[in-house]
């Protein structure tokens, strides 16, 4: 794997602001330096968008094997039967990533559409979800 991209979905861009109790206090941006310094030997982009065509043409972009995708959808991860598309269309691997735990939140957030299409789904660890999906891309065997 030559390269990870990571795809944030919407609302993500206010990490740090928004609702710090269940977020966090700090922006992507900060994390995504202590990301790189952990990571060294593996290229990392980012993107961020609260638009779900702007997200479905970023997988397009990444359909290649040898780039490992590691998207939290956001509230799209419940609802998009679109991007879970988009993700079964590509070859490359995906990890999902949620920052809270779905699964001790309102029901609604129980459900996703996309897990079935990703290699594995990561939640309730804080930013540290992301450090963990880069670590089971980089180290999966199947
Ligand atoms: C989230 C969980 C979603 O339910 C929510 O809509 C988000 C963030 C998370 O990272 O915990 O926007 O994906």
């Amino acid at each position: 794997m030559s390269k990870i991209v990571i795809i944030n979905g919407p609302n993500l861009n206010l990490l740090g602001k928004r609702e710090k109790t269940i977020y966090g206090e700090i922006s992507f941006d900060e994390y995504l330096q202590d990301l790189k310094s952990k990571f060294q030997n593996i290229e990392i982009e980012y993107f961020q968008s609260n638009s779900e065509s702007d997200i479905i043409n970023k997988l397009h972009e990444c359909n290649d094997k040898n780039i490992g995708i590691i998207i939290n959808p956001g509230a799209y991860g419940h609802t998009s039967i679109a991007i879970a598309d988009a993700i079964a269309s590509i070859n490359s691997y995906c990890v999902e990533v949620h920052i809270s735990n779905v699964y001790a939140r309102e029901i609604f957030r129980h459900h996703s559409m996309i897990s079935s299409k990703c290699i594995g789904t990561i939640s309730g660890f804080g930013l540290m979800s992301y450090q963990l999906g880069i670590e089971a891309l980089l180290n999966r065997s199947v």
